[in-house]
């Protein structure tokens, strides 16, 4: 069957190991996650135990640098077109894994520009008030406000002038071959790219990246020219898409609120969105299922349990196990399913609340990459 990833959508069921294949990028082995674990006293997070992040670029080259004492940064974004659902959520834990453990800076971007520029029906006041809704989500998370940054684009406008050498770097053919823009694009679409691509060049150590596989080509665009600037190629962790609740077909969108648990939702009606649609590897009849079992290769509640919900390896299998055996219903998990949400949800919520408070010491003003920088730029701008 056939899929299709982009930055601005995905459809059909993806086939992870051939988008390696397409994109270009290398897949996570056994080694790199157990060298992960090594460097970082042991436990690993579910994230990479279950493989949700599967793919990467440079990442052993991160850990080397880590190694040698060279260090690296982390940079991850968020473009704020509406609330953040439970999918949108999950690689800010992993990046919050990344820098407890490695201890390093994390630079976060808001894209309110793109959005705006991307989305027909988005008004840039709209996008603003998403970025401030999505901060909020984010800084729930937990991050160390000394080492996360937090910016704005529209706000942070000295990103247009680190964004200016890039800019320089990328011709109209390059940018076509990689998002397919075309005759009909808006001219603040073409610039993009070098807006995003900015951040990975905050400081001069290699910048990682861990976020949706979808978001790949601007970093291949990147690794085009980053060391003709002086700059290390961005590193990157791909992570796979939070299925929606409807199918295991393309990712959980925001404009299709049946197919979504959002971090807002009220844990009620989370838990009535969830019984309604989640779509399960069930039987017709409680009788057959008794008899065959169920399916939960194609369940998206187990699939839920695997990604997030059901961290603990063990149980997981037992479920598994039960699922396929037919002792256990979909009702049953599905129940399960929907506590274990609802009290993600109303945990979250709860720091969510105390963010409204901490929005200012996450805002990011430029001094760190500032002085990285100046010391980079003249160089960058001579040619
Ligand atoms: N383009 C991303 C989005 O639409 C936002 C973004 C900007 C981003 N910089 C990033 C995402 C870096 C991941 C990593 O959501």
């Amino acid at each position: 069957m056939e899929f299709k990833v982009t930055p601005w959508d995905v459809e059909g069921v993806v086939d992870y190991e051939r988008l390696i294949e397409q994109f270009g990028t290398s897949p996570l082995t056994e080694e790199l996650i157990e060298k992960t674990a090594k460097l970082t006293g042991g436990e690993l997070p579910i994230f990479f135990r279950r493989r949700f992040f599967f793919s990467h670029r440079d990442y052993d080259k991160v850990l080397a640098d880590y190694e040698s004492g060279r260090g690296f940064f982390l940079y991850t974004g968020r473009g704020p077109s509406g609330p953040m659902h439970i999918g949108h959520i999950i690689p800010f834990y992993a990046t919050k894994w990344l820098q407890e453990k490695f201890n390093v800076n994390l630079y976060i971007q808001i894209t309110d520009d793109e959005k705006f520029l991307f989305k027909e029906k988005l008004t840039l006041e709209e996008t603003k008030r998403w970025a401030y809704e999505n901060i909020l989500d984010i800084i729930a998370v937990g991050f160390d406000p000394d080492k996360t940054f937090i910016f704005q684009n529209s706000e942070f406008t000295k990103i247009y002038e680190m964004a200016l050498p890039i800019a320089k770097k990328i011709n109209f053919s390059m940018a076509k071959a990689v998002f397919g823009f075309n005759e009909q694009s808006k001219i603040g679409m073409i610039f993009y790219p070098a807006i995003q691509a900015a951040p990975t060049f905050f400081e001069k150590k290699r910048c990682l990246i861990p976020a949706a596989i979808d978001q790949d080509p601007y970093w291949r665009l990147q690794r085009d020219f980053a060391e003709s600037l002086g700059y290390y190629k961005a590193a990157a962790l791909h992570s796979k898409f939070f299925p929606p609740l409807t199918g295991l077909e393309g990712k959980m969108s925001a404009s299709k609120p049946e197919t979504a648990v959002y971090l807002t939702d009220d844990p009620e009606e989370a838990g009535k969105k969830i019984w309604k649609f989640a779509l399960t590897g069930g039987r017709a009849t409680a009788k057959e299922q008794r008899e065959k079992g169920g399916e939960p290769e194609k369940c998206v509640v187990f699939k839920w349990f695997e990604i997030f919900f059901e961290p603990d390896d063990e149980k997981l299998m037992e479920r598994y196990r039960a699922c396929k055996s037919g002792e256990l219903l979909c009702g049953q998990c599905k129940r399960e399913l929907i506590e274990r949400v609802q009290k993600f949800l109303k945990e979250h919520q709860e720091r969510r609340k105390k963010a409204e408070k901490l929005v200012d010491n996450f805002k990011y003003t430029g001094e760190l990459a500032r002085e990285q920088w100046d010391k980079a730029i003249p160089e960058a701008l001579k040619d």
